[in-house]
C-alpha cells in the first residue's frame, strides 16, 4: 500500500513535524486515500515515527472517480470520511492528523478539531513544501498581524487604479496560516503565510480595480487590461472591463450560482519568498501567501463558519496595494509597514 519515501523528503517531513511539536506520547493520525499522495503518507509516518509519535495510517479506499486537490478544492465538503466510522474514530482520537486527503472545512475535518485535534493540510507539490518551508519567524509576523486584524473595526484597500473599499469588521474569528500548528484544535496549511477574516454581514462597499499583473485563482491567470467590481452591501453588483471582465463572467456563470457574487475573506500575505506567477505547480499558494499582496475573495464563507457554500470560489491577489485598519496603514504599495510584520530579506 505506502511507496517507500526518498530520505531527502524524509527529512523535510520531519522538521514539519517537528514544528507541530510530534514528540513521544504524541499520537498521530496519517489520512490518505486511494492512490493519491502515498509517497507523502509515507513520508509523514516514517517522519512522524522518527520524533517518537504513535503514528496511525488512516487510508481510505479511492473515492468513486478519483479526486485530485484541484478537484477537491471546487468541491469544498465532499469526502469519503463520513461513511468510515472506524476512520473518524482514529481521527478524533488523535492529538495530530496529518491530511493528505484535503478536508478542507469539511463537517468531518470541524468534528476532528473540535475533538480537540490539530490538523495539518499537507497536499501542495513538494517543490512549494521545500521552497516556501514555514518558520517560526513566519508564524510570529502572522500572529502579530492575526492581533491586529481581530482588534480592528474597519479595514479599508485602495491602489492607484481607483480601488476604494472598506470592510466593517465584526466579531468573525481570523483565520490564520503559518503552516504549522501544535495547538489543540487548531487547522494550518504547509507552507501557509497569510491571514484573512469577513466583514459583518452586508459590510462591505466600494470598489475593487483589478490591475493588469494581478492574479486569478482559480483560472490560475494574470488580469490583462483590469477588472472593475462596483460592491454595495457585501456583493459584487457591477463587474465592468472588457475581455478580462467577459472571461471572468462566463467562468462564474458555468457555475449557475449568483452567491458566487458574494464579497468572501479580505486579509494580505506574509511569506517573503512566494513569487508572483501563476505557472507554478499546486493551487496557487505563491499567489495567496505573497508578501504585502491583498488578497480579495468571492464566493464562499464556510470556512469562517459562515452559509455561504458555493462551489465557486475565487481568490484574486492583488498587488502594489495600501491596506488600513482603522486609520493604521499597515501594507504601502505591496510593502508592509509595522515594523513586526516585516520579514528580514536579503537585499
Ligand atoms: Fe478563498
Amino acid at each position: 500500500m505506502s511507496q517507500v519515501a526518498a530520505r531527502p523528503m524524509i527529512d523535510m517531513f520531519r522538521e514539519e513535524m517537528a514544528l507541530c511539536e510530534v514528540k513521544k506520547g504524541v499520537k498521530v493520525a496519517v489520512l490518505s486515500e486511494g492512490g493519491q499522495l502515498q509517497d507523502y503518507a509515507a513520508a509523514s509516518v516514517s517522519a512522524a515515527r522518527d520524533l517518537g509519535g504513535t503514528v496511525e495510517h488512516v487510508h481510505l479506499p479511492a473515492a468513486a472517480g478519483g479526486v485530485s486537490a484541484s478537484e477537491r478544492i471546487a468541491n469544498i465538503g465532499q469526502n469519503s470520511l463520513s461513511k468510515h466510522h472506524e476512520a473518524m474514530k482514529t481521527c478524533k482520537g488523535a492529538d495530530l492528523v496529518v491530511d493528505h486527503m484535503l478536508l478542507l472545512f469539511s463537517r468531518e475535518q470541524i468534528e476532528m478539531q473540535k475533538a480537540g485535534a490539530r490538523v495539518i493540510l499537507v497536499v501542495e507539490p513538494l517543490e512549494i513544501l521545500r521552497r516556501l518551508f514555514p518558520t517560526p519567524d513566519q508564524r510570529r509576523r502572522v500572529e502579530a498581524a492575526e492581533k491586529m486584524l481581530q482588534g480592528s473595526k474597519r479595514l479599508r484597500f485602495t491602489n492607484d487604479a481607483g480601488t476604494d473599499v472598506t470592510y466593517e469588521l465584526g466579531d468573525v474569528p481570523v483565520l490564520t496560516e503559518y503552516g504549522y500548528t501544535s495547538t489543540p484544535g487548531r487547522w494550518d496549511h504547509w507552507p501557509g503565510g497569510f491571514l484573512a477574516t469577513l466583514a459583518k454581514p452586508g459590510g462591505v462597499n466600494g470598489k475593487v480595480v483589478m490591475k493588469p499583473g494581478d492574479i486569478i485563482y482559480p483560472m490560475m491567470r494574470f488580469v490583462e487590461k483590469g477588472i472593475e467590481f462596483t460592491v454595495r452591501n457585501g456583493r459584487v453588483v457591477e463587474v465592468k472591463g472588457g475581455k478580462d471582465a467577459d472571461d471572468l463572467e462566463a467562468f462564474i456563470a458555468t457555475y449557475d450560482d449568483p452567491r458566487a457574487y458574494a464579497i468572501s475573506h479580505i486579509g494580505w500575505g506574509l511569506n517573503e519568498r512566494c513569487q508572483w506567477r501563476v505557472d507554478l505547480p499546486g493551487i496557487g499558494m505563491d499567489g495567496r501567501a505573497y508578501y504585502g499582496n491583498v488578497l480579495f475573495s468571492l464566493g464562499p464563507d464556510t470556512e469562517f463558519g459562515g452559509a455561504n457554500d458555493t462551489a465557486c470560489h475565487l481568490d484574486l491577489p492583488m498587488k502594489g496595494c495600501d491596506l488600513y485598519l482603522d486609520d493604521e496603514m499597515i501594507v504601502r504599495k505591496g510593502e508592509l509597514v509595522p515594523e513586526e510584520l516585516r520579514a528580514v530579506r536579503a537585499a
